[in-house]
C-alpha cells in the first residue's frame, strides 16, 4: 500500500509502499535533506538520528542551530555546487551577473493521488488514481525567484519511485539552466557495484560490472541519441546480490537524447548518483514566467535480486509506459525484406517474398529501406517520402493492397529525421539541417540530420508520412534513425539559445511520434536506430517495440537480449530469424537455434524464405505454429535470467512463466561445444513448488520444488538429450523445455 506521510513536528517526509521507504527531512537553513532509501521501514515521527552532523576537517561549514553543518558531508535531495558542497551538483543556474550560485530553500509541499503527466515528454502513467501517489516539494531561491518543484511518485505495485523536476522562473530576469538533472540520490557508504549496459553497433547493452570507487564513474551519451554505446540505465548492486536474491537499485531515464548517469564517491565514501540530460552543451534560457520540465527518472528498489528488479521494470514499462492499441496485444509475426534484398527491390520480388511468407504462416510483411524518392542506394532519397515509380508502379497504395489481398498485413520503413543532399527536400530547404555556420559538416551514412527543433520541419515530415499512412493500408511503421548528431546548431534559434538544440530536437521527435500515434492509433510502431541505438524508455512510450540490434546472429543475440532484459520487457525486443551464414558475423547456426533465441521477443524473419530448402520451409512453418501457440507466454510471461552469457563459457539460459504458473518455457543455449564436459544442472525459477510439471524434452513429470532445487539435468550427451534426439554435440545448439502443469498434479 502506498503511503506518503508528512510529520509536521519533525518536518519529515516518509514515502513508502510494501517494498521500500524513501525518507527526507528539512535540514538547517531550510534545505531539503535525504535521510534514507532502502528496504521498507516502520514509520516513526522522528528519523533525525539518521542525519549525521560533523565539522569534518577541511569542510567549509556554518554554525546553525547549535550544529556544525557542512553541505560537503550532508545528504541532500537536489544539491548545488559553490557554497560548501564540493561535488558534482544536480543543477546549475547561470545568472545575468555571471554567478552560477543558487540557494534553494524549502517552501512547501502537496500530496495528491495519482500521477501528473509531463507535457511534451514521455513518462510513466496511471490509469486509476489509486495506483500511485505523488508528492511535490517546492524549493525557492529567494535571490533570483527560481522555483523548483521536485516530483516523487510512489507506485502501489513494485518498489517504484518516479522522479522529475520542474523549474519555474518567478523572478524578473532570464536565467540559464546549464544543468538540470532528473534525479540526485545521496547514499551513505559506497559498498555497491556499478552495473552499466554498454557496447557498440552490433553488440549493444553488454553488461559491465565494477565496484564503486572514490571519484566519478559515469556513462552517458553526447550523440543526440541515447546510443548504442551506453544505455540510460544503471544498477547499483550490493556485494553478494545475484539474480535471485539481494539488494539493488535500478535507475532508468525516460529519455532518448544526450544523457548522463553517474555515481560520485567522495573520499569520505559517500555516494551521490545523478541521472538526467547530459549537462555538456545544455543551456536552457528560462525567461520570467517560463517553466522547464526535466525528463522522468525511474528508480526501482528491491531486496529480492536482479530478476525481481527487472520484472518490476518490465511490468511498469509494459503496462504503464507503453500505451495504446498494441500495448497488451500479442505482436504480429513479421517478415522484413531488408536482409533478403537490401536496396535491390522490385515489386515482383517483394510480392514473391511475401507470398512465401504467407504460405509459411507469417502475418505481416514489412517493406524496409529503398522504396521512395531516388533511394536506390544510401546516397540519395532520404526526405522524399513519396513512393518511387521505378520500384512501385502503383505506389505504396498498390503494393499494400496486393499484400493485403494475400491475407497479410503491410508495414513500411521510414527514417523521418534524416535527409540526403541528393533529395528534393534538401534542394528546397538546404537550411533545414543541423549545421554550424562557417564549420565543415560531417555526414553519417551520407546523410544529414534534419533540424527537428524547428516546428515547420516536423510539420513537413508529418504531412508526408500522414499522407501515405492515410492513403495506403499500412498497419506497421519501422521508424529508423541511422546517424548521430554532429555540428549541433539550429539556424532558427538565436545565439543564446543554441544550448537548447539537442533537447528541442528530441522534443520534436516526440511531437512527431505523438501526432502520428494519435492520428493512426492502430498502427504498430517499431523504433530503430541502426538497430539498438535508441533502445530507451522514452521511445517505448510511443513505439511499444524496438529493433534490438542490427546483429541478427542468434549467438550474438544471446548477450544482446540478455543485457537488454535487465530493464526492458521481452515483448519490446524485435527479434528475427535471419539467414545462415549470418550477414553480420558470417557464423553458421542451426535454424532451430535461431528460432529458439527469437521466440523470446516479437519474433519474425529477416530473409527470403523462397531460398530455403523444402525441409527448412517445413521447419519454418512449424516454428510459426509453435510461436502462435505460445506467443502470449513468450511475450507477456514473467521472465527469469538463469545462466549468463557474460560469465563462464557463454552458455545461456532463461525462461518465461505464465501468470498462473501452470506453464513455462525454458531456453538453454550452448556456444562452443566442449570435450568430456562436466555434469551440468539448471535450477529453474518462478514455478509453483507444489505443482507437478510435464517436461516436453524428457517426458518426465516433476514437481516445481524439484525443478527449483535439484534442477534440470542439462549435461551434453546425457540421456535426457539423447532421448530428445539431440546429443547436443555441436556448437551453437539449443533446447527449449516446455513445462505444463499436470492435471491434478498438486501436492
Ligand atoms: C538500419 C536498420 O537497423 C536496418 O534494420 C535497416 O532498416 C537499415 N537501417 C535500412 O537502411
Amino acid at each position: 500500500m502506498v503511503q506518503i506521510i508528512y510529520e509536521p513536528s519533525t518536518r519529515t517526509f516518509h514515502l513508502r509502499n510494501d517494498f521500500f521507504s524513501y525518507i527526507m527531512t528539512i535540514l538547517p537553513e531550510e534545505r531539503l535533506g535525504q535521510v534514507y532509501f532502502g528496504r521498507r521501514l516502520h514509520h516513526r515521527k522522528d528519523f533525525s538520528h539518521l542525519v549525521e552532523y560533523s565539522a569534518l576537517a577541511m569542510a567549509p561549514f556554518r554554525q546553525v542551530d547549535e550544529v556544525s553543518y557542512s553541505q560537503e558531508h550532508q545528504r541532500q535531495e537536489y544539491p548545488v555546487y559553490g557554497a560548501s558542497d564540493m561535488r558534482d551538483p544536480a543543477c546549475e543556474v547561470l545568472h545575468p551577473n555571471g554567478s552560477r550560485l543558487s540557494d534553494f530553500r524549502y517552501a512547501g509541499y502537496t500530496i495528491a493521488a495519482g500521477k501528473p503527466t509531463l507535457p511534451g515528454l514521455p513518462a510513466t502513467y496511471v490509469e486509476d488514481e489509486g495506483e500511485a501517489m505523488t508528492l511535490t516539494i517546492t524549493l525557492r531561491d529567494p535571490l533570483d525567484g527560481l522555483k523548483l518543484e521536485l516530483l516523487y511518485t510512489v507506485f502501489d505495485q513494485g518498489g517504484i519511485l518516479a522522479r522529475s523536476v520542474r523549474f519555474v522562473n518567478e523572478g524578473a530576469e532570464t536565467l540559464h539552466l546549464t544543468r538540470a538533472m532528473s534525479l540526485s540520490l545521496d547514499l551513505p557508504g559506497a559498498d555497491y557495484a556499478f552495473v552499466q549496459f554498454s557496447g557498440q553497433w552490433g553488440r549493444e547493452r553488454y553488461k559491465k560490472v565494477r565496484m564503486l570507487e572514490q571519484g566519478i564513474q559515469s556513462v552517458g551519451s553526447l550523440r543526440g541519441q541515447s546510443s548504442h554505446n551506453h544505455n540510460p540505465f544503471l544498477i547499483l548492486q550490493r556485494p553478494g546480490t545475484d539474480e535471485q536474491q539481494g539488494e539493488c537499485i535500478g535507475l532508468s531515464l525516460v529519455y532518448s537524447g544526450n544523457f548522463l548517469a553517474q555515481a560520485e564517491v567522495s573520499t569520505h565514501d559517500e555516494t551521490r548518483v545523478l541521472l538526467g540530460i547530459h549537462p555538456h552543451w545544455f543551456d536552457w534560457a528560462l525567461a520570467p514566467g517560463e517553466r522547464f520540465q526535466t525528463p522522468e527518472a525511474v528508480m526501482v528498489y528491491t531486496d529480492r535480486g536482479l530478476n525481481h528488479m527487472s520484472q518490476t521494470f518490465h511490468r511498469l514499462y509494459l503496462h504503464r509506459l507503453a500505451r495504446g492499441y498494441w500495448r497488451d496485444r500479442p505482436r504480429p509475426i513479421l517478415l522484413n525484406n531488408w536482409e533478403a534484398t537490401y536496396f535491390d527491390i522490385t515489386e515482383d520480388k517483394l510480392l514473391s517474398i511475401a507470398a512465401k511468407a504467407k504460405e509459411c504462416g507469417v502475418e505481416l510483411f514489412v517493406l524496409d529501406d529503398g522504396w521512395f524518392g531516388g533511394r536506390r542506394h544510401d546516397h540519395a532519397g532520404l526526405g522524399d517520402w513519396v513512393a518511387s515509380p521505378d520500384v512501385l508502379p502503383d505506389g505504396i497504395t498498390g503494393l499494400a493492397e496486393r499484400i493485403e489481398g494475400m491475407g497479410l498485413k503491410f508495414g513500411l520503413w521510414f527514417e523521418p529525421e534524416m535527409v540526403n543532399e541528393d533529395s528534393d527536400l534538401y534542394r528546397e530547404h538546404p537550411d533545414w539541417i543541423l549545421q554550424t555556420p562557417g564549420r565543415p559538416r560531417t555526414v553519417g551514412r551520407f546523410q544529414h540530420v534534419l533540424d527537428f527543433s524547428r516546428p515547420e520541419v516536423v510539420d513537413r515530415i508529418y504531412e508526408m508520412m500522414a499522407k501515405i499512412l492515410s492513403e495506403a493500408k499500412v498497419s506497421y511503421v519501422k521508424w529508423d534513425m541511422n546517424r548521430s548528431i554532429t555540428e549541433c546548431y539550429s539556424a532558427a534559434l538565436p545565439p543564446e539559445r543554441q544550448g537548447e538544440v539537442f533537447h528541442r530536437y528530441i522534443l520534436g521527435v516526440y511531437d512527431l511520434y505523438e501526432r502520428l500515434t494519435n492520428r493512426f492509433p492502430e498502427v504498430l510502431f517499431e523504433s530503430c536506430a541502426s538497430g539498438g541505438g535508441r533502445f530507451d524508455p522514452g521511445l517505448l512510450y510511443y513505439a511499444p517495440q524496438a529493433w534490438t540490434s542490427d546483429d541478427s546472429d542468434a549467438i550474438e543475440r544471446l548477450k544482446i537480449q540478455y543485457g537488454t532484459s535487465y530493464c526492458y520487457p521481452i515483448v519490446s525486443m524485435g527479434t528475427h530469424v535471419s539467414v545462415s551464414p549470418n550477414h553480420q558475423v558470417g557464423r553458421e547456426t542451426p535454424l532451430d537455434t535461431r528460432a529458439n533465441v527469437a521466440y523470446f521477443g516479437t519474433f519474425g524473419y529477416e530473409l527470403d524464405l523462397n531460398r530455403l530448402s523444402d525441409e527448412e520451409q517445413e521447419q519454418v512453418k512449424e516454428q510459426i505454429r509453435f510461436m502462435k501457440t505460445h506467443r502470449a507466454l513468450f511475450q507477456f510471461g514473467t521472465f527469469y535470467r538463469l545462466l549468463s552469457p557474460f560469465e563462464g563459457d557463454g552458455r545461456t539460459a532463461w525462461m518465461v512463466v505464465s501468470e498462473d504458473r501452470r506453464e513455462a518455457i525454458v531456453g538453454v543455449y550452448k556456444v562452443l561445444n566442449g570435450a568430456n564436459v562436466p555434469y551440468s544442472r539448471l535450477v529453474l525459477q518462478g514455478l509453483d513448488p507444489d505443482l507437478c510439471y510435464h517436461d516436453s524434452v524428457d517426458g518426465l513429470d516433476r514437481f516445481g520444488d524439484e525443478l527449483m532445487s535439484a534442477g534440470l539435468i542439462t549435461t551434453d550427451g546425457s540421456t535426457t538429450f539423447m532421448a530428445a534426439g539431440r546429443a547436443c554435440s555441436g556448437d551453437f545448439t539449443s533446447l527449449l523445455y516446455h513445462l505444463t502443469a499436470v492435471d491434478g498434479g498438486r501436492d
